[in-house]
């Protein structure tokens, strides 16, 4: 099957395949090609070029793209987009005066929803996440990564993964799977939290090894969730199974977790809404990328990743969404990438290379994802006539999107 896209006004993101991640001042360009045609064989860019050059060849399907821009499909390396049910009491909560702790302490948060995920069949999780994810590859995600940690048990853990990848051999997206057993301390475990992380180490992660279930582990390390130290216990027993981390970190408070995610080799760290200037300095010189997830702290109110002062240090920044039932109930990349450039002062050019070549770097996928190359997935996002780039974060809200290709198929 070939598909041409003729006529595009702006090819954004146009980079050689090698280029893995772009750190401080070089996320600040973003190649442009105007007056470009892309041509796309089954699922792969073919070949791009400017409309002089536009091959005359039989094609499948032509796309006239006059006015209009294209750019990869966006990579969210950070949701949890498999659970039960939903949070919005909750959230009624909160806007009547209580924080995300305060709930949590009273059983709320992560204990509700794991609750409810173990009073839901595998059946009704997998329709329930499916019609989510179908929302956000409507929204422009071409890739996905989706965390367990709703489960909590044996049973729960490996009911999400299963789901996460029975979502993986329906969808065209590409999923990568994240095995976040270490969440929160199930209520049988609060006195007792070598007791839960033995069963993750001894009962959960051989079973998902053996069904090769995930790709990354995760924790949630922070103050009343994870130490340093457990975070740790978890990371090494992952390495054990060829699991690299992906750590939830510094979303409350900075207690040094991010030099034990570096010590690690963490793939990524996750949140940093509270940064010190030590945790600066641990994370340059080090392959793990930043991840900040501007719709959560939107959401509940918290503050925001100090990007500015992270980029401007020298460090590279991936953005995602944190899809999740508790601090972000949205998918949605395009208020991602808005809220990050209205709220975290980052450039449009800066949050487009966070939102796809950083954010493919983030989910081990920047061979094959997140910008445009030839030879990579074609995962493209064809945006209605804009007046330039700068119309996708600043119309915040409006939905600027006209047609989203992934794997070389129109969704
Ligand atoms: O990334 N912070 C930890 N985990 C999720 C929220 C979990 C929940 O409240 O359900 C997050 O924000
Ligand atoms: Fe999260």
């Amino acid at each position: 099957m070939k598909l041409l896209i003729t006529n595009i006004t702006a090819l954004l993101q146009v980079r050689n395949a090698g280029i893995e991640k772009v750190s401080g001042a070089a996320m600040a360009e973003l190649p442009i090609i105007e007056n470009a045609w892309l041509l796309i064989e089954d699922n792969i860019i073919a070949d791009f070029g400017i409309m002089d050059n536009c091959p005359e060849i039989m094609v499948d399907t032509i796309i006239d793209a006059t006015g209009k821009t294209v750019l990869p499909a966006w990579c969210d390396s950070h949701t949890h987009i498999v659970y039960a049910g939903n949070r919005e009491q909750e959230f009624v909560d909160r806007i009547n005066g209580l924080s995300y702790e305060e709930i949590a302490a009273r059983g709320g948060g992560i204990l509700n929803s794991a609750k409810k995920l173990n009073e839901t069949g595998e059946e009704e999780l997998y329709q329930q996440s499916k019609v989510r994810l179908e929302e956000v590859m409507q929204q422009g995600s071409g890739a996905v990564e989706i965390k367990s940690g709703y489960g909590l048990t044996v049973e729960g853990e490996l009911k999400m993964l299963r789901v996460i990848k029975r979502l993986r051999e329906k969808y065209p997206v590409a999923i990568k799977a994240t095995f976040l057993g270490a969440h929160a301390f199930p209520a049988e475990y609060k006195e007792n939290h070598s007791g839960y992380i033995d069963l993750i180490i001894n009962e959960m992660l051989p079973k998902i090894a053996d069904e090769k279930l995930a790709d990354y582990i995760d924790a949630f390390c922070e103050t009343g969730y994870f130490s340093v130290e457990e975070t740790e216990r978890i990371m090494e027993a992952g390495k054990k199974y060829g699991l690299q981390a992906k750590i939830h970190v510094n979303q409350f408070t900075a207690i040094n977790g991010i030099e034990a995610c570096v010590k690690h080799n963490a793939l990524s760290v996750d949140h940093l809404e509270i940064v010190t200037d030590e945790d600066i300095e641990v994370l340059k010189n080090s392959n793990t990328m930043p991840v900040a997830l501007p719709t959560c702290s939107f959401f509940i109110s918290i503050p925001y990743t100090p990007a500015r002062k992270m980029i401007d240090a020298g460090l590279p920044m991936a953005l995602a969404t944190d899809f999740n039932p508790g601090t972000t109930p949205s998918g949605n990349m395009n208020l991602v990438v808005a809220t990050a450039c209205i709220k975290m002062k980052m450039t449009p050019e800066e949050a487009i290379n966070a939102a796809t070549i950083n954010g493919a770097y983030a989910m081990g996928i920047s061979e094959t994802h997140g910008s445009i190359a030839k030879g990579k997935r074609a995962n493209l996002i064809i945006a209605k006539p804009l007046s330039s780039y700068y119309q996708l974060p600043y119309a915040f809200g409006s939905n600027l999107i006209d047609t989203v290709i992934i794997e070389g198929k129109i969704i």
